[in-house]
This record gives structure tokens, sequence and C-alpha cells, in this order.
């Protein structure tokens, strides 16, 4: 079964608390929330593969570790995923970043992909699936699936707030998908809003509602 991290550092917690008030302008909740990303990219390459180097700094000459150049990629969920991938970015700048598209059929209510354009060597690279919200799951699995039909298999799933339902509905899905939350909330209600949630992320990041 793959992990659950909640990222429960204090500095995000507040943050979080911040991003949830409705009275956050949307200024400073794209801010928020662009912290939040950074301090949560902080967590999720804890376990980056380092390698020994030599260095020469002004006094002597010594080993010193750096990142094993494993490549990592950014795949946001349009459009509220946007929201949080400069944050990770300003960690990792060698990253690529792919994007993936979905929309909801109103009919079947099930995720229908409207755009991909991934890194030309996606299948080589640590893959960071973001998107805010996990609430159904439905987007999230349907962005991890359409990775894995394109043979990508080191996949985590980055969200700032999660239902229980979304979380069990990736891990049955995606056994194999690591999920990184800042914060997981009680339920889904009756309109897939999570409760206490935030609202509409992607209204509350680009100011559309
Ligand atoms: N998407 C959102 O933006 N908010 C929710 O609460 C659920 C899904």
């Amino acid at each position: 079964m793959s992990k659950l991290v909640i990222c429960d550092h204090p500095l995000i917690q507040h943050k979080v608390t911040l991003i949830r008030d409705k009275k956050t302008s949307t200024k400073d909740f794209r801010e928020l929330v662009d912290e939040v990303a950074t301090l949560m990219a902080y967590e999720i390459t804890r376990n980056l593969p380092l390698q020994t180097t030599t260095v020469e700094t002004p006094v002597a000459k010594t080993e010193a570790k750096i990142v094993a150049g494993r490549m990592l990629g950014l795949i946001p969920i349009l459009r509220a995923g946007l929201g949080m991938v400069e944050g990770v970015v300003k960690l990792i700048p060698g990253a690529k970043i792919g994007h993936v598209g979905l929309f909801r059929d109103p009919e079947t209510m099930q995720p229908v992909e409207y755009y991909t354009k991934l890194p030309t060597d996606v299948q080589e690279r640590q893959l960071i699936v973001i998107d805010p919200m996990l609430a159904t799951g439905g987007s999230a699995i349907a962005a991890i699936d359409s990775l894995k039909k394109r043979d990508c298999t080191q996949i985590k799933l980055m969200c700032l707030i999660a239902a229980p339902e979304g979380v069990q509905a990736v891990q049955e899905a995606h056994p194999d998908v690591d999920i990184y939350l800042a914060a997981l909330d009680e339920r889904l209600d009756d309109h897939g809003y999570i409760v206490p949630g935030l609202g509409d992320a992607g209204d509350r990041l680009f100011g559309t509602k």
C-alpha cells in the first residue's frame, strides 16, 4: 500500500488556515498556496538519492553531497494544479513540467482528458502529479492512469487538502502512488466539495468567482 504523508509542519498548518479563510483575497490566496507548495516540496523530496562530489571551498578541498541527478517531472492537473507549480519549481528549478487537462462529463460524471502535453522523457522521470483538492479522487486517478498508459512508473501525488473518500479511491486504484497532503479533512458534501475545505480552489486562485 502507498504511503500517506500529511505535511503538518506548523508553518504549513498556519498557512493552510489562512488559505481556508473565505475572507482571504485572491492575491493572498495565490501567494499562500505558492508558499505551502514550496514547504511541501521540501518533504516530498526528502528521499532523493544523493551522490558524493568534490568541492573546493576557500579553505580546503572536501567531499560533499549533491542530489544524484534524479530527474523530476511536475504534472499539474489543469487548472487548479497550476497554482502550486511555481512553489515547487523554486526548490527544483531543473524539473520539467507536463500538463494534464480533465473535465467531468456531465452525463457520466467521469473525467474526460481534453489536453495532455508531457516532457518527451517522461518515463524516465520521478513524477509529481499536482492538484490542490483531492475530493472524489476521479481527476487524480485519471491523470495517473494517463501517465501509466504512457509507461510512467514513478509517480507521487501532491495535494493541499483531501477528503478521506479521495484518499481511499486513489489508494485503491493506484496502491503504488504515495500521497502527500497539507491537510486531511472530514468528508465530501453532496456537491463534491471538501468539508471544511477551502471552496473552489481554481476559482479562488484565479479570481473567477
Ligand atoms: N475541487 C475544489 O476546488 N474544491 C473542493 O472542495 C472539491 C473539489
